[in-house]
């Protein structure tokens, strides 16, 4: 007889999940039975129109919001609420003005329980992972909107989660900006194994990034549709196959 089998870590599981909020007293449903399972070191995007649940869904994912109905499973178990295997990263890095780029990095880690050497040392690596290391004694004011969200990446790095949420990490970026971070986002995430659920409305951040792409319904009551991105990296924005995914998805929103 075989043992019952582990699941490996990172792996989240979706089922039934429903959100209905109230606008002026009339309901709006906004998550209607989502399921979905994320694979342990996948990269999962979301897209969808404005107003159509992504955010909604990642702050369910993460524990700031609760469900109507059914649940999220990390490995196996059922969460509720916020969890130190989690890690979100927000469009605007928020970070402590008052302190140094390598403590905004490594603040927190000694509550965790790593010593001050150790949460220094940690902090180090994450700075230079997302190549900040000349920077690391300079202060928020002193940073681009880049170098502030790559503070922001290396922070929620640090603490090694199971689980990356970002909500539309690059949108206040120039275009020039967000493509450079796109290329510093697939290099970190080859390197470093986490399980990553990106929600954007950049179509072509999404392909370029995503192992497989879950499209929202625009219409309430639409099916979410799930696209699998195929392509070796790192990725060629012009190649032919990425071109075919992008008039894809424009034709699922009905934009081509
Ligand atoms: N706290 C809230 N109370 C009421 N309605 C909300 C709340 N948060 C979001 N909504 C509504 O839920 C819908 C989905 O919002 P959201 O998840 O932010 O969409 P997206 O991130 O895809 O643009 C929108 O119609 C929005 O107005
Ligand atoms: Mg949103």
């Amino acid at each position: 007889m075989s043992a019952p089998r582990e699941p490996r870590r990172g792996d989240v599981a979706i089922r039934h999940l429903t959100k209905t909020y109230r606008l002026n007293g009339a309901p709006l449903p906004v998550l209607k039975d989502i399921n979905l399972d994320i694979r342990p070191g996948e990269t999962l995007a979301i897209v969808g129109a404005s107003g159509s649940g992504k955010t909604t869904l990642l702050r369910v994912l993460a524990g700031l919001e609760d469900a109507d109905a059914g649940e999220v499973r990390i490995d196996g178990k059922t969460v509720r609420g916020v969890g130190a295997e989690r890690a979100v990263i927000f469009q605007e890095p928020r970070l402590l003005p008052w302190l140094s780029v390598l403590d905004n990095v490594g603040f927190g880690l000694e509550t965790r329980g790593l010593s001050r050497n150790e949460a220094r040392s940690r902090a180090k690596h994450y700075v230079e992972l997302v190549g900040l290391q000349q920077f690391e004694h300079a202060y928020p004011r002193q940073l681009s909107g880049g170098m502030a969200q790559r503070v922001g990446i290396a922070r929620a790095l640090a603490v090694q989660p199971e689980i990356l949420l970002l909500d539309e990490p690059l949108g206040a970026l120039d275009a020039m900006t967000k493509i450079s971070m796109q290329q510093e986002l697939a290099r970190i995430w080859r390197d470093e194994d986490v399980t990553t659920v990106l929600v954007t409305h950049d179509l072509e951040e999404a392909i370029y990034l995503a192992d497989r792409i879950l499209i929202l319904p625009r219409e309430k009551g639409g099916e979410p549709r799930l696209i699998e991105i195929d392509l070796s990296r790192p990725r060629d924005r012009s190649a032919p196959e990425f071109v075919r995914h992008r008039e894809e998805l424009l034709r699922v929103f009905g934009l081509h």
